[in-house]
């Protein structure tokens, strides 16, 4: 890789902790960040992440040692807090000696922190508040993702840019702070690695890249949608509390509203309680989104995108990607 001195200074201890030779991550993506994806990017230079949100134990199993077949680089393995085999994954990930587990979707349960450390694995949370963070510090993250509502998947409240001017001067500089959300250049890396991020995230950038596997018409789909098509859900009922996903408009964010009424009528009749009708939620996502990403099927499916898919024109290489971002990034390092 061609050598960006004044970006590869600010991402030092960002690379440093993810054993990586940038601190780009590209974030799990569920159906999206399996062995193809992840390897290229490590092999990139950047930091791979599996997506397990649809996966049980067995599967992980076989993802992780695919996965090690086609990189030695360092890769890590997400992990979504309310899976109910959470503890029998995390005993995955030790036996192979991932070395960084990140833990999404919410407060990580009790002990599940203390178990990835078992294995001496890094563990990397998302905060969503500065509160938050500083708790989730004080519990043993070795890192932080701060990901703002301009990202693609389930999305909170807040943009990216407050965020980070809420938490990176409070907590940069004696933790690593990795930013997501709306990343489409470098230019903003240089931005958030200034006020200290240790490195960044992104996915819908790499969705959509050659060694991606999401299907063709997926992939069409993003290259035609402007930022603007790249809406949040809405909670049609005020009792069923759904976390928002950033996707594009289509017939499928429709079907999604009425799925919620269902749900929502069921709660009613009292033949559910609330967390499974919650995890009724999250299941549909997952269904929707394989069949947009392996299926093809862009009206039904879900398109979860962030608002930077505007900028994605055409399929390219990760080692690309990584590489235009590093120079842009460098290029305005160097204009300072
Ligand atoms: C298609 C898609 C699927 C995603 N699935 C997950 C997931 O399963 N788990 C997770 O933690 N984040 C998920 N995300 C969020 C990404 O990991 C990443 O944090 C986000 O895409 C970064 O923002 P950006 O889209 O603006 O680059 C997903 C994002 C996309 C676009």
């Amino acid at each position: 890789m061609t050598t960006y001195p004044k970006t590869a200074r600010l991402m030092q201890r960002g690379a440093d902790f993810l054993g990586s030779e940038t601190a780009i991550l590209c974030g799990a993506m569920s159906w999206v960040s399996e062995r193809n994806l992840v390897s290229a990017i490590s092999n990139a230079g950047g930091f791979g992440v599996i997506a397990c949100g649809a996966m049980d134990p067995g599967l992980l199993d076989t993802e992780i040692a695919a996965t090690k077949a086609l990189t030695d680089k360092p890769f890590g393995v997400n992990l979504i807090t309310m899976h109910p085999q959470l503890f029998e994954l995390i005993e995955v990930c030790g036996k192979h000696g991932v070395g960084h587990v990140v833990l999404a979707g919410g407060i990580p349960p009790k002990g599940s922190v203390e178990a990835i450390k078992a294995h001496s694995a890094k563990v990397i949370c998302f905060a969503p508040t500065l509160a938050l963070a500083k708790k989730l510090l004080r519990s043993g993250a070795d890192a932080l993702v701060i990901e703002g509502m301009e990202a693609g998947g389930h999305i909170g409240p807040v943009s990216t840019s407050v965020l980070a001017q809420e938490m990176l001067p409070e907590l940069a500089e004696d933790h690593l702070i990795f930013v997501a959300g709306g990343i489409g250049r470098g230019q903003a890396i240089a931005g958030y690695l200034e006020m200290g991020a240790a490195g960044v995230q992104l996915g819908t950038r790499f969705a959509c890249s050659i060694e991606s596997i999401a299907h063709p018409d997926f992939k069409k789909a993003f290259f035609r949608a402007s930022a603007r098509d790249a809406v949040a859900s809405v909670q049609v009922d005020p009792r069923l509390p759904v976390i928002p996903v950033r996707a594009l408009k289509n017939k499928g964010t429709e079907e999604f509203t009425a799925k919620q009424r269902e749900v929502a009528a069921v709660l009613d009749r009292e033949e559910i309680a609330m967390d499974e009708a919650q995890l009724q939620i999250e299941h549909y996502w997952a269904g929707a989104l394989r069949r947009a990403v392996i299926d093809g099927d862009v009206e039904n499916g879900s398109l979860m995108a962030g608002q930077s898919v505007g900028m994605l024109k055409e399929e390219e290489p990760v080692a690309v990607i990584i590489d235009k971002l590093m120079a842009q990034s460098e290029e305005a390092l160097t204009r300072r």
